[in-house]
């Protein structure tokens, strides 16, 4: 399976347009060793011909320009895009949909939740059906179903699992003070010929049990980054919200509950990967202190262009 960073940046990606914190305009003034970043979305393929996008960020026209791997191929129009999957709602996370209006009519696997909230709320869907237009595949994840094997078509060597997961519905939802199962799925991809499973999470709010399990069966992992600290944002004077009112583990835990670094201390996969990095978060300064304690606890920060094969 090969995996494709296109953004590796949470909503407002990095550094974002309005905002003078010491990381963005630091890494504006070439003052800090951090990379800019697009709005989180990965790209995953079997065959390194055909590709299933998972999220399509509001930033996808300069992430394809900037792959080779997503161009044009043969005849006039073409895209070796076949799918799109989303984890949620959120505008970082869908609105690059638009962008894919002038292709094909898009085959898009989401629950029903997201399916409401994208032809009511922000009902991008229906305007697309005056472009491409968009043909659902409904996963099935919903009232007591909270997990669903789905195929994509021409992607038979990938199995993926939907898996109902803690997190939050996006602002504009009337979902937002309480979540419903099917507001936020993680993803499980399995190549069926070696085996290999990619655990696909970029908004995770908590990691109980069930999580755990997933994620130790998972061979890499690309996990919630967003957020170092809980109250990272209102240190900062950026936000009067927390990690977790955003529906994101932090990286450092309290007494309370462990943070992502520590659930990834207790899990086994090769590669442990976070994506989805706000810019007020520390590990964006390759300098840094906290960064230094991901490479001591073997934990990668993805970046735009990264590729993992499998
Ligand atoms: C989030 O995941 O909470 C978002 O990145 C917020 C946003 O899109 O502004
Ligand atoms: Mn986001
Ligand atoms: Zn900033």
């Amino acid at each position: 399976m090969k995996i494709l960073v296109l953004g590796s940046g949470a909503g407002g990606g990095f550094p974002q347009w309005n905002c003078n914190c010491r990381l963005c305009a630091g890494q504006r003034q070439g003052e800090l060793a951090a990379h800019a970043r697009t709005q989180s979305s990965v790209a995953v393929s079997a065959d390194g011909e055909s590709w299933v996008l998972l999220n399509a960020s509001p930033d996808i026209g300069q992430q394809i320009r900037n792959h080779p791997q997503l161009h044009p191929r043969q005849g006039l129009r073409d895209t070796p895009i076949k799918a799109v999957v989303l984890m949620d709602a959120q505008i970082d996370h869908v609105s690059g949909l638009l962008g894919l209006r002038e292709g094909p009519c898009v085959d898009l696997y989401a629950t029903p939740c997201v399916f409401e909230d994208l032809t009511t709320g922000l009902p991008l869907l229906n305007v697309l059906q005056h472009y491409c237009g968009t043909r659902w595949h409904m996963l099935p994840v919903a009232g007591h179903q909270t997990r669903a094997d789905f195929e994509i078509d021409g992607f038979a060597s990938l199995r993926f699992t939907a898996l109902a997961i803690p997190g939050k519905a996006p602002p504009y939802s009337p979902h937002r003070r309480e979540q419903v199962v099917g507001d936020n799925i993680a993803l499980l991809i399995e190549d069926l010929y070696d085996r290999r499973r990619l655990f696909y999470s970029p908004g995770l709010a908590e990691v109980g049990p069930q999580e755990l399990q997933w994620m130790c069966d998972a061979d890499c992992l690309l996990v919630d980054g967003t957020f170092w600290e809980e109250e990272e944002m209102q240190r900062a004077g950026l936000s009067g919200k927390t990690a977790t009112e955003m529906g994101h583990l932090p990286q450092i835990g309290s007494a309370a509950r462990a943070g992502m670094v520590d659930v990834l201390q207790a899990t086994t996969a090769r590669r442990k990967v976070l994506i989805h990095i706000n810019n007020s978060n520390p590990i964006l300064d390759e300098a840094s202190a906290p960064r230094r304690l991901l490479d001591a606890h073997g934990i990668e920060v993805a970046y735009d262009g990264m590729e993992i094969t499998l």
